[in-house]
This record gives C-alpha cells, sequence and structure tokens, in this order.
C-alpha cells in the first residue's frame, strides 16, 4: 500500500482509482501541507508541494495530481481537533444516534476510520457499544482515549482490516467522517471494508461533495489532504470493483456541503431513489463534462483577483483585517492569492497547538480568540466560513459594534 504513496510521485500521471493516465485542469502552485502551522523555527526548512487537481476522462473520478507521503500530514503533532466546533460535536451526535438506530440488538461492533479526538465514537462508548476507533494522529486520538474511546493509531487499510477481524470479529457498522476522501489507497481501503463488513452490515461515511465545491467554487476544499473530490457517479464505479454498492446518499450542510454515502455487498440492500436521483443532479452540474472544470478554474481565478481587490481596498481605508478560523482549507487560498502579513494582521483560532504559530507558507501569525476579542478589527476575513452560522451566532457583538466578515465562498463579498 505504502508503495502508493512514495513522496512527489506523479499521480498527475495515473488515475489512483483506474489507472488511466489523466491530465490537471488546475494548479493552485507551490503550496506547503496545509495544517503544517510552524514555530518560527521552522520557517527554513518548510515543506512544499505543486497543487494539482484533475479528472480521469476513463472513471470520472476527481483527485490530486501528486501526493504527499501520510507520515508527514497525520502524525503526533496533527492540528486538527474535531471537537473545536460545537456545531460538528451537535451533527456527530446525531450521527451517531441514527447509526446506533440501525445496529442490530446483540452485542454490535462499531469501528470508526479517522475517529479523531472521539467526537462521534464517545457516543457509542457513553452507550456501552463494542466499537473501535482508528485514528494514526497520536495526539488526537490520546483525547480520545481520555474520554473511553478505544482506539488504535494505525493508518486503515486491508492488512489493519484483516487484523480487526481477526481480534474482534466483523463490523456491523464501519463509519468514516472527512477521512476515505483523504486515502490515496482507495482499494486498500475499499477491500479492508469488503472483509471487515458483516454481511449485513454498512460501510457509512461522509465528505466534502464535488457537486458542492463546483457550484458554490469552494476552490479552498482542495488541499494535500483531500486526494479525492468524490461523486456517486465515480465513487459508484470504484466501489463495483470491490463487489460493493452504494445504496444510499443524503446530503450534508457540513463543511460546506458533504455527501453521506451507505454502502454494502452488493446486493444486501436495496437501492434507494436518492441515489438515482443524486446520478442525475450530477448529470444536470455537468460532473462528466471537462468544460465544467475547465469553467470552475476560469471561477476560481476571477475568485482570487477579486479577494486580492478586496483586501487591498480595505487595507488601503485604513481598516484592520483579521482572519478567523486557521482552517486547513485557508492554507489553499493564503497561499494561491498570495495574502501575508501585510493583509491580514493575524488569525484568530481557537485551537491551543495553533496558537503563537505561523500558517503554513504565508506565515500569518496565529493567536488565541482572546486577542481578536479585546481589540476586535473593522473586518474579518471569515476562513472558517463552514462555520458561518455558528461563528456569526457568537459574534453578535463584533457585528453589532459595526465590524463586519468578508467570504470568499460561494462568492467575494461582505457579510451581513
Ligand atoms: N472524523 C473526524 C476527523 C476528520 S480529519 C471529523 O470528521 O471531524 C481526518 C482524520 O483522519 C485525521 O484525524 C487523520 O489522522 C485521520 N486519518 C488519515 N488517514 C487515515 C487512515 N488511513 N486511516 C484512519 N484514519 C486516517
Ligand atoms: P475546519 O473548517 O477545518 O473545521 O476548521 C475550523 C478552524 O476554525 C479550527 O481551527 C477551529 C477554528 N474555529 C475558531 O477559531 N472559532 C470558532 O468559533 C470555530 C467554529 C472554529
Ligand atoms: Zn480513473
Amino acid at each position: 500500500m505504502t508503495a502508493l504513496l512514495r513522496e512527489g510521485e506523479a499521480t498527475g500521471t495515473q488515475c489512483l482509482v483506474c489507472k488511466t493516465p489523466f491530465r490537471p485542469f488546475i494548479s493552485f502552485g507551490r503550496q506547503p501541507i496545509a495544517n503544517a502551522f510552524l514555530r518560527p523555527d521552522q520557517v527554513a526548512g518548510e515543506f512544499f508541494f505543486e497543487l494539482t487537481v484533475g479528472r480521469c476522462d476513463a472513471c470520472g473520478m476527481v483527485q490530486l495530481g501528486s501526493l504527499v507521503d501520510e507520515r508527514k500530514l497525520f502524525h503526533e503533532e496533527y492540528a486538527f481537533f474535531s471537537g473545536t466546533s460545537k456545531g460538528m460535536a451537535s451533527h456527530f451526535e446525531r450521527f451517531a444516534r441514527t447509526m446506533r438506530g440501525r445496529l442490530p440488538s446483540t452485542d454490535p461492533l462499531v469501528v470508526e476510520i479517522g475517529s479523531n479526538d472521539g467526537i462521534m465514537l464517545k457516543h457509542f462508548a457513553a452507550a456501552g457499544i463494542r466499537h473501535l476507533g482508528v485514528e494514526p494522529s497520536t495526539n488526537v486520538a490520546d483525547v480520545a482515549r481520555a474520554s473511553g474511546v478505544r482506539t488504535v493509531s494505525r493508518f486503515f487499510d486491508e492488512e489493519l482490516a484483516r487484523e480487526i477481524v481477526a481480534s474482534d470479529g466483523q463490523a456491523d457498522a464501519i463509519l468514516g467522517a472527512n477521512v476515505i476522501c483523504h486515502i490515496p489507497y482507495i482499494h486498500s481501503v475499499f477491500g479492508g471494508v469488503k472483509l471487515l463488513m458483516k454481511p449485513e452490515g454498512t460501510f457509512v461515511f461522509e465528505d466534502p461533495y464535488l457537486g458542492d465545491v463546483i457550484e458554490k467554487t469552494a476552490y479552498d476544499q482542495i488541499y494535500d489532504e483531500h486526494v479525492f473530490y468524490f461523486s456517486v457517479s465515480s465513487l459508484s464505479k470504484a466501489f463495483a470493483m470491490h463487489d460493493l454498492e452504494i445504496v444510499d446518499v443524503e446530503p450534508q450542510s457540513v463543511h460546506g456541503g458533504e455527501l453521506r454515502y451507505t454502502v454494502q455487498h452488493r446486493g444486501a440492500g436495496a437501492v434507494s431513489d436518492n441515489v438515482v436521483a443524486q446520478l442525475r443532479r450530477e448529470s444536470d452540474l455537468g460532473l462528466d463534462r471537462a468544460d465544467t472544470f475547465e469553467r470552475f478554474r476560469e471561477r476560481v481565478e476571477r475568485s482570487r483577483e477579486d479577494l486580492v481587490d478586496l483586501l487591498r481596498t480595505t487595507k488601503a481605508k485604513g481598516r484592520r483585517v483579521v482572519g478567523y478560523g486557521a482552517t486547513s482549507k485557508s492554507t489553499t487560498v493564503t497561499n494561491y492569492c498570495g495574502i501575508g502579513p501585510d493583509l491580514v494582521e493575524f488569525i484568530s483560532d481557537t485551537t491551543p497547538i495553533k496558537q503563537g504559530k505561523l500558517s503554513p507558507g504565508t506565515h500569518i501569525p496565529v493567536r488565541p480568540y482572546a486577542d481578536f476579542q479585546s481589540r476586535p478589527p473593522e473586518v474579518a476575513l471569515l476562513f472558517a466560513w463552514n462555520h458561518a452560522a455558528e461563528i456569526l451566532a457568537k459574534e453578535s457583538d463584533f457585528v453589532a459594534g459595526g465590524g463586519r466578515f468578508i467570504v470568499y465562498v460561494p462568492e467575494v463579498q461582505f457579510i451581513p
């Protein structure tokens, strides 16, 4: 499996699903690791790679043109803690409740891939349900363990699936959120699911949806961790190669628009009308046509011009601009648009591990939320636009005091 991960290997020549050569339709230039917030002494050795995305004409899978080794991305200092958003905490509580309702009554087993700090599995642990989290980033896994979530710090693949079957038996439910699209060795993952899932079991996962990325020009979803930009149409083909099938899909509003897929062994369950309807939507959106991606590229370029113009004008008027949320997504935006400390004074973030560090590539200081509160700027650049509802509710005083947010998805504009 790891043979597929050789650093800098240009997958840009070969589809990770069907091995057909493809050419990228967009390049974001030289980019650092999206979640690699740096201490000042780490600036000199900062790692960069060329970030490109392409679509395989043969199977339709949209994917990165080159990969960063997973051990450089997910490790003992991983910066993303799922629990930093209250909105996501309630989302995963609901997700867990829905899944619990579908489990058989006798001693079910739930396995979650990419369980992070236990945001979802802790609800199964609290209910005394047999569970196992698979989480390679040891710092976030330790938080999960501390809240009673049984966690193994490994990368999920077919080999690990075999080991879990030997130790725990097959799973009734395999879950994953914002992780399946991160794993380039997709055949090993799907092969592992095939082995690990009981005959009547389900594999339920959600990831950013290609349809939303295209419709909203959400180009900031594109960064090193997001290897794949899934659609029902492309995923169906990949699952079919493992005798698995998508039986249901449900759109989710979190993280800027995701799709939740329910997958079973082929023939184990009836395929919902939702799947057919979503496929029709994908064809209406033109996800099967190369020109759709050309137009996306044009909109991304325009978005960059609009954002830089707006920031420069705002700055010229003497207004302070502070970034809100040191998201991994913002790394693509700041590096692609050339937004540094000259345009954004600092980025406010509630995650302790990010504070006191510099944003990857552009080296904007990341500071605690208290710094935003004690001296609010005139303008906040909302890097965490996917949490806009939660943040706007929290920042009603900032807005009441005349503060404004800039967003760039789906368009560059001030809100409110
Ligand atoms: N599920 C959480 C975390 C998403 S971040 C949520 O939605 O908030 C992605 C997580 O997947 C990280 O914690 C990362 O360490 C983990 N991960 C990356 N590759 C993995 C793999 N091959 N197997 C299991 N987990 C993986
Ligand atoms: P995400 O978009 O990948 O979920 O990352 C959100 C980041 O924004 C994370 O670092 C936490 C931060 N954040 C804040 O600083 N304040 C907030 O109110 C929220 C919701 C997130
Ligand atoms: Zn392909």
